[in-house]
């Protein structure tokens, strides 16, 4: 099954909680947070209130995304206010296995990513640990750039390395997927994909219609 994952970075922030509720009418399965604190990136975004308050009106998973200098302080704290999977950068610590494991002593599922040039050996020994791992395939720090064309052979190795470990880990996809891409992404490994712009921006903000195309498009 594939799952999309829209990025609430694109939403209209004075609408929250209406686009929240459109994008999940229109059969979304996970909630995309963009959490970036102006140092691990040069971008500012949301932070752990959004995620309580959105914890307190959906049910819908929510996947939040840390671009952040200090996951080990942080990561468990927004674990702790609702989110179901916390994802962290493999950059960003030094102490990846337990800011893993702090998340899930914080009842949330855990994720590991990786910047488009960082190589995936840097991970491998964490791939036992998660519950999922995102592949970036942008430069994080905003929404609507293009996506990398090299990340598609990053998944398919990915994928690779994962089935020759036995491990049986879903492959996120973020940055740039279009209904254009979405097929190539998935067919090399993808099973859930996050689209900031191409649902909540593009075609006048059609999220319901925009939520379809992506899906046809797989
Ligand atoms: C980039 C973020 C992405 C981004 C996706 O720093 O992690 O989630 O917002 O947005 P689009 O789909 O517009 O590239
Ligand atoms: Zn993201």
């Amino acid at each position: 099954m594939i799952r999309i994952s829209p990025s609430l970075l694109s939403a209209d922030l004075y609408k929250l909680g209406e686009d929240v509720e459109r994008a999940v009418d229109a059969g979304i399965d996970m909630l995309h947070v963009d959490v970036m604190d102006g140092h691990f990136v040069p971008n500012i975004s949301m932070g752990i209130p959004i995620v309580k308050w959105l914890r307190k009106h959906t049910d819908v998973e929510l996947d939040v995304h840390l671009m952040i200098t200090d996951p080990d302080t942080y990561a468990p704290r927004f674990a702790k206010a609702g989110a179901d999977i916390v994802t962290v950068h493999v950059e960003a610590t030094d102490n990846l296995d337990r800011v893993l494991s702090s998340i899930k002593e914080n009842g949330a599922r855990c994720g590991v990513t990786l910047n488009p040039s960082t190589p995936l050996e840097d991970i491998r020994s964490a791939l036992p640990m998660v519950d999922m791992v995102l592949i970036m395939s942008v430069n994080p720090g905003y929404g609507g750039q293009s996506y990398i064309d090299h990340s598609t052979e990053k998944i398919k190795k990915l994928k690779g390395m994962i089935d020759e470990l036995g491990l049986d880990i879903p492959i996120e996809v973020d940055g740039g997927i279009t209904p254009d891409n979405v097929h190539e992404v998935v067919e090399a490994g993808a099973s859930i994909v996050v689209a900031g712009s191409s649902v909540f921006s593009i075609n006048d903000r059609d999220i319901e219609g925009n939520v379809k195309r992506l899906r046809d498009a797989f």
